[in-house]
């Protein structure tokens, strides 16, 4: 449990400032698919009762819903036993609650948060309760089997017409020369992404590799579909758009004013997975060359930290909605 976790391989961290980079990441998120609304469209969220985040992090997400104008005025505070036809109720979960705000902003915002694992079966009293199931951001936790158990509880929780939105990444930088249309043709280019001298390759070298390593996708967004469809959801919707981290502004646009947080959290990505690749004695960077001084590792450091500035990266950012027939 090196960095606090209890899943033993989810790389980032559970404590420190974790909970502070989640909410920057929420907003740069929002930013580059343009959302008027954190739902997706074909959600009538004035009339659903009961809405869950799983696997919540800070809960960034669900109190954003909560705060929502056609939220709050009918949220149902957990200790409530009023069963109104207007009422909402809201939900979070994660598998710690070390990220979780003070309970008194959850008591302010009617917010009902418990600990658990997304792949482990519900309460029963959950069951085909909700309108809205949002998971962000899980790419690095959950491995290929998770991702079935966790998609099989979804169906098990949503309501029949449900819907179910998955907001995430696919874990690899890619340079701004490189057009999204061409990952969405030709995919990541793994492995050659991850082999090479260019800063980029050798960011890919540690964070990709770090994905490989530890079995979980780094291709999320093309196997979706396919999970979804496996849990029996049926996709209604999907899109990806373009992450962008530190000075990208010239193919997203509208991230330019995240440039500094987005190159702050380039750094800590890398950070993260750099050290604990050090500490296995694995870290490698370009590929095939092993850093084994702590001298080596802040140099590659510092060129993540120039290039994401100079240069920048983004990642493929996707949604997708499904629904439960
Ligand atoms: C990168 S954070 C994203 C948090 C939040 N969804 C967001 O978008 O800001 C991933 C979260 O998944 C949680 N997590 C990892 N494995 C999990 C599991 N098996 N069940 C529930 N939560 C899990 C972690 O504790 C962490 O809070």
């Amino acid at each position: 449990m090196a960095n606090g976790n209890v899943n033993d391989h989810y790389p980032l961290s559970q404590g420190g400032t974790e909970g502070d980079r989640l909410a920057l990441q929420y907003i740069a998120t929002k930013k580059a698919f343009g959302w008027a609304q954190p739902y997706p469209d074909s959600v009538d969220i004035a009339n659903a009762h009961a809405i869950l985040d799983l696997a919540a992090g800070s809960c960034v997400w669900i109190l954003d819903i909560a705060s929502h104008p056609l939220v709050r005025p009918r949220v149902r505070r957990p200790s409530s036993t009023d069963t109104d036809e207007e009422g909402i109720r809201l939900y979070a979960c994660d598998l710690t609650a070390a990220k979780f705000p003070p309970q008194a902003l959850f008591d302010k915002a009617g917010v009902q948060a418990f600990e658990h694992d997304v792949t482990k079966p519900f309460p029963e009293e959950l069951y085909g309760k909700f309108d809205l199931i949002h998971m962000g951001l899980v790419v690095l936790a959950l491995r290929p089997a998770e991702w079935a158990a966790a998609l099989a509880n979804v169906h098990t929780l949503l309501k029949p017409g449900g819907t179910f939105w998955s907001v995430d990444n696919d874990p690899v930088f890619h340079p701004p020369s490189e057009s999204l249309e061409s990952v969405e043709r030709n995919g990541h280019g793994v492995p050659a992404c991850m082999e090479g001298d260019t800063w980029i390759q050798k960011y890919n070298s540690v964070y990709t590799r770090t994905v490989m390593r530890n079995g979980t996708y780094y291709d999320l967004s093309f196997r979706l579909p396919d999970l979804l469809a496996q849990a029996g959801l049926t996709l209604t919707h999907a899109r990806r758009c373009i992450g962008a981290f530190g000075r990208c502004g010239d193919i997203a646009p509208v991230l330019a004013t995240e440039y500094a947080h987005t190159a702050d959290n380039s750094d800590a990505l890398h950070a993260v997975m750099a050290n604990a690749a050090f500490a296995r004695g694995e870290l490698e960077a370009p590929a095939g060359h092993r850093i084994t001084t702590v001298e080596e590792k802040e140099a590659l450091a510092r060129e993540m930290h120039v290039g994401v500035r100079e240069e920048g990266a983004y990642i493929v950012l996707h949604e997708h909605v499904a629904v439960k027939n």
